[in-house]
């Protein structure tokens, strides 16, 4: 069975759905969660949902031989990423090439780079005056919100949204979507290897 290492800096919902997926499917096993928020509050979902979880400062993960040592530790075959605000550093996406992932609460390539993340992204897609929002779940590359796209799902834009309104219909696709879509791509990867 492969595992999974999340990669999460703040509330870490869509952690928490995925590890609660995976707790039933059985198909693939979350076994770490990694989080460069020491307050952030997807350390305390991991210890309750008994996920063991490693806090790493950006440095740490720039130069990246100690969270490279954890993935290799812990047997990591897959990393998702659900909420990361850092860049992923070139020698990670180069060991897991192919198997990071991560989710972007908008449809790629609009409304994605440096400092796009959160609300930024929802109010920017209500200023522009989109009538379509969604998600992008795509493969991670060196740069922000750029890899290949695995799987887009929209949503309307009303006009009487807000970027909280927006934000919850955003969510509920992320919570429906993501963890199908990481199992799929592991059973492709799976198949592939045999
Ligand atoms: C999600 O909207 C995700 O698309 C984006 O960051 C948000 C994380 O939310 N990358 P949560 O921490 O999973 O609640």
């Amino acid at each position: 069975m492969k595992n999974i290492a999340i990669f999460a800096s703040g509330s870490g919902s869509n952690a928490e759905n995925i590890i609660s997926y995976f707790n039933r499917t059985k198909s693939a096993n979350v076994r770490l969660i990694l989080c460069n928020k020491p307050e952030a509050k997807v350390l305390s979902r991991a210890e309750r949902l008994h996920v063991k979880s490693v806090a790493f400062t950006k440095a740490e993960l720039d130069d990246t031989s100690r969270i490279s040592d954890i993935l290799k530790e812990e047997r990591i075959d897959y990393i998702v990423l659900a909420g990361f605000l850092l860049l992923v550093p070139p020698a990670l996406i180069e060991e897991y090439r192919g198997r990071i992932i991560n989710i972007h609460p908008a449809l790629l390539p609009k409304f994605g780079g440096k400092g796009m993340y959160g609300d930024r992204v929802h109010k920017a897609v209500i200023e522009a005056g989109e009538t379509l929002s969604g998600i992008t779940i795509h493969h991670v590359n060196e740069l922000f919100d750029s890899g290949d796209t695995i799987f887009q799902a929209t949503v309307p834009v009303t006009a009487t949204d807000t970027p909280d309104s927006l934000a919850e219909k955003v969510h509920a696709l992320e919570y429906r979507y993501f963890p199908e879509i990481i199992e799929q791509e592991i059973q492709k990867s799976e198949a592939a290897e045999k």
